[in-house]
């Protein structure tokens, strides 16, 4: 969900209207996704590297979350939304962490979508700490090395129960990844948009799944391609 600073700044307002017309555009793209039936949606809300920002910004965008906590919550429980949140959360403070933690409580019974949040997230970061609890299983003998394949490495990575995501939409115009579901996004089809996040609506949920169902997915074999 990228260009709430930039949406803001072309209206001549602060960036943390930017940021909050950015979290009604999550509230109109959840709705969006929900109508299409989209079983799992995971939005990048804050990376590990976002607390660069000036601290006002982050202290903006941190406050913007726990109200989001609050007030969005019983809505999405109430639509049968299951949220989750990925990424360290040791660094939040408590009650941010402890919202969380009833979020993810109160709607951990709900399966008409599921919801990830990444706070905190980074990719490499999922895949180092994988690494680590892989290591220490090895250590207490749950886990012998040369049984570490791919399958037994991705369990250890957050939102290791779904499937992998098909689609990557990135707003704002700018095309990478930055350090987002690094390992999981092996084989998705990325779309990029140069709508700002703020500006994202349905239409543009709708153009950017019509584009997907147009791709040609082969996973590293021929697809469609006969007797090639
Ligand atoms: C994305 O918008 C929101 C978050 C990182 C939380 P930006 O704040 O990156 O907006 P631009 O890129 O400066 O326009
Ligand atoms: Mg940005």
């Amino acid at each position: 969900m990228d260009g709430n600073g930039r949406w803001a700044q072309r209206q001549g307002k602060p960036r943390s209207k930017g940021h909050q017309a950015g979290s009604d555009a999550l509230r109109r793209a959840v709705e969006a996704i929900m109508e299409h039936g989209i079983p799992y949606l995971t939005v990048y809300a804050f990376s590990s590297e976002n607390w660069n920002r000036p601290t006002v910004e982050v202290k903006q965008l941190l406050d913007l979350f726990m109200k989001a906590l609050t007030r969005d919550i019983r809505e999405l429980d109430e639509h049968g939304v299951r949220v989750c949140f990925i990424g360290d959360r040791d660094a939040f403070n408590r009650p941010l962490r402890d919202g969380m933690r009833r979020a993810e409580r109160r709607t951990a019974g709900n399966s008409k979508l599921r919801l990830n949040v990444a706070v905190n997230y980074g990719g490499r970061a999922d895949v180092t700490r994988a690494a680590r609890q892989l290591a220490e299983r090895v250590q207490r003998g749950e886990l012998e090395t040369a049984q570490i394949d791919q399958q037994v490495f991705s369990q250890e990575l957050f939102m290791s129960d779904i499937p992998e995501p098909d689609l990557l939409i990135r707003t704002g115009g700018e095309q990478r990844l930055s350090n987002f579901l690094l390992w999981q996004l092996a084989y998705t089809e990325l779309y990029f948009s140069d709508v700002l996040w703020p500006d994202f609506s349905a239409e543009h949920v709708n153009a950017a799944l019509s584009d997907f169902a147009n791709r040609e997915r082969r996973f590293g074999g021929l697809g469609q391609v006969q007797n090639a």
